[in-house]
């Protein structure tokens, strides 16, 4: 997909500046947008003077962290969350989250570990961009959400190499892939949809995580998608209702 860059309307210089800068850092062609005429094959990055957004197909994607607002309200109301659940987290932890997207789950486990970290792999460079650049404003978070993106790094890789060079060992290692049968009912997940990688994890993968995991590897994926029938997982834990389960490693 073709991929240009530009500001909002009027901008202010260092908003040009950042934008041939966000240009420069993806590879891809500046726009000024007086000149701007968005073609349908492409999706268009604009740097405003507060966050950086994409918008592809009349959809904007950008960072909000919206899904792990709900989920920690959920659990501080004393709901069980099916992913902490999973990870059976003590709270001093190093989490590998293979899959950081929008980067709602990476920030619900770092709050939950408080002395511990997570470091979140994003293959694509556009959505690593958006959710860290959304991550440092941290003036505009709440800041339970400040405190615990301090505990996430961030890096640009395919975790399928990433996880076959690393000489590094995680407590807890997690995937959650593109689902296999979307039920595209997250706006969020949707506006990010055309910049994913979509490829599945494999049972070599899991086997590999399975090598520098030292707890437990984790697996999210739909109950109908491939991958619960092609690994045989030690328990699934999730609901009916969500219809998502996450397969669970014990090392
Ligand atoms: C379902 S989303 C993850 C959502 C995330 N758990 C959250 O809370 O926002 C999957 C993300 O993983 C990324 N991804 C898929 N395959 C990948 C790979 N091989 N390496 C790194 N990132 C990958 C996709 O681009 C997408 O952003």
């Amino acid at each position: 997909m073709k991929i240009v860059v530009t500001t909002s309307h009027k901008p202010g210089r260092q908003q040009v500046l950042r934008a041939l800068e966000v240009a420069n850092k993806l590879g891809v062609r500046y726009v000024s947008r007086r000149h701007l005429v968005q073609r349908e094959d492409e999706a268009v990055v604009v740097v405003e003077s507060d966050k950086i957004s994409a918008v592809k197909d009349g959809k904007r994607f950008f960072f909000h962290p919206s899904l792990a607002v709900i989920r920690k309200s959920n659990v501080d109301s004393g709901q069980k969350d099916h992913l902490l659940e999973a990870l059976d987290l003590k709270g001093n932890e190093r989490v590998l989250d293979c899959t950081l997207g929008l980067g709602s789950e990476a920030i619900l486990m770092a709050h939950f570990l408080p002395n511990g970290m997570v470091i979140g792999i994003e293959k694509s460079p556009l959505i690593k961009l958006i959710v860290e650049e959304g991550m440092k404003r941290k003036d505009k978070l709440y800041k339970w959400i400040a405190k615990a993106i301090e505990r996430i790094k961030i890096v640009q890789a395919d975790y399928k190499e990433f996880i076959r060079k690393s000489s590094e060992k995680f407590d807890c290692v997690y995937v959650d892939p593109m689902f296999e049968h979307p039920s595209y009912d997250s706006s969020a997940m949707n506006s990010m949809r055309p910049f994913t990688d979509n490829s599945n994890v494999s049972v070599e993968d899991i086997e590999i995580m399975k090598k520098i995991a030292k707890k437990r590897v984790v697996v999210k994926a739909k109950w109908n998608d491939s991958i619960f029938d092609r690994y045989d997982f030690d328990k699934v834990i999730g609901s009916a209702k969500s219809g998502i389960g996450y397969g669970v490693i014990k090392i």
